[in-house]
């Protein structure tokens, strides 16, 4: 396939946060949600062709700053993202990103994005796609504990994909609860704002924890959750940040993205590495069981992987390609001669020499 979206060579398509939303708005968020996840699902049955490693992650007392490059061969992508809870009490947010998809022939960049956006929908897509796998089937009530900037897109998401239709939240903060109801108000769905932990589970089918403590929380205890139920665990994503107490773990079967960045980052952290896990992707080719009997309680230990930024960066780069002319972004340089670096500097400014021994 064909990276280039503009002929010259120096210009990169730049997706900014108006681009982005002007794409939704095209789109549709739904269509959008569902494409996505589409391509998250296509991406990981071709697992093998991946590049994979734990992401590069900087750690700091309050945060941290990660990279997630993969390449499947023919296009390679990065994203910057960080993660720090602290920040929203200080007016920014807990999560942004932007990224990168390039050209693996030539090495040449071919897109920059936004990604905080992007990273929502991604979560949220990805999210709702392993449900599919590992939820009850005919589920159609989530409790969603954490209404972050996250939340709204993760219900959108399993309503989309899924067909949930009621959804419980919960927040330690009840200002994120309004909010997240005033987003959703104009919704086909139940949303049902509930005090406590404890009373957001109760009769739902799928679990989703997202919230944001760099600490070990237990936002969800063993005593809390019934067998039979999903869990989408995704806050926990960093040593030292879980949400899920370590009984229910050891209770459930566990699926993860990449096994060997989810013992550094998932909520299986707090387990030894005897404890087996699946890797969804064997999950989804067929070679694995997800969700096989009514009682199974399942849990998704997501904590974001490169192949799923990589998709989502395809896909927005599919988009632009069919929907629309995208903003282009002098990157590069593009000289005649390819070797004549320095002939730009003569061709464009007066190169000032100090004269030698001064
Ligand atoms: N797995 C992934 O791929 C992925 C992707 C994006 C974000 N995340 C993680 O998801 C989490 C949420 O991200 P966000 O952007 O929505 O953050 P956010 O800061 O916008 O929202 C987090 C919410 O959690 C709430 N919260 C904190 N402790 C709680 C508790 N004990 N019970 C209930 N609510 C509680 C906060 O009040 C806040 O409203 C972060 O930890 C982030 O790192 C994971």
């Amino acid at each position: 396939m064909s990276c280039a979206i503009d002929n010259k060579p120096n210009n990169v398509a730049f997706v900014s946060v108006t681009a982005m939303l002007d794409l939704l708005k095209q789109v549709g968020t739904d269509a959008f949600l569902l494409g996505l996840s589409a391509y998250i699902e296509q991406d990981y049955l071709r697992w093998e062709l991946f590049d994979k490693s734990p992401r590069f992650a900087s750690h700091s007392a309050d945060g941290v700053i990660e990279l997630m490059p993969t390449s499947d061969q023919q296009q390679f992508s990065f994203k910057y993202v960080n993660g720090h809870p602290k920040n929203t009490h200080i007016g920014l947010q807990t999560v942004t990103a932007f990224g990168v998809l390039a050209d693996v022939a030539s090495g040449y960049p071919v897109m920059l994005s936004e990604m905080t956006i992007l990273t929502a929908l991604r979560t949220a897509a990805t999210s709702a796609m392993m449900a599919k796998y590992l939820a009850p089937q005919n589920a159609k009530t989530m409790a969603m504990i954490g209404c972050g900037a996250q939340s709204e897109f993760q219900i959108m998401a399993f309503n989309v994909v899924l067909g949930i239709t009621q959804f419980r939240i919960y927040d330690i903060d009840r200002a994120a609860m309004q909010k997240c109801q005033q987003n959703l108000a104009s919704e086909d769905i139940e949303l049902i704002l509930c005090d406590s932990a404890e009373e957001v589970v109760k009769g739902a089918e799928i679990i989703t924890t997202c919230t944001a403590d760099k600490r070990n929380a237990t936002i969800l205890t063993s005593d809390m959750v019934l067998d039979g139920v999903h869990i989408n665990a995704i806050g926990g994503d960093c040593p030292g940040k879980t949400e899920l107490a370590a009984d229910l773990l050891l209770r459930a079967d566990v699926f993860v993205e990449y096994e060997p960045q989810t013992r550094i980052e998932g909520d299986i952290q707090q387990l030894n590495d005897s404890f087996a896990v699946t890797e969804m992707y064997k999950v989804i080719r067929g070679d694995r069981k997800g969700r096989s009997y009514a009682e199974q309680l399942t849990i998704f230990d997501g904590v974001g992987f490169a192949i799923e930024d990589f998709s989502a960066l395809r896909y927005v780069h599919d988009l632009l390609q069919q929907q629309s002319t995208p903003q282009q972004l002098e990157l590069l340089t593009n000289q005649q001669n390819p070797r004549d670096l320095f002939g730009l500097l003569h061709q464009s400014v007066q190169v000032t020499r100090l004269a030698v021994g001064a």
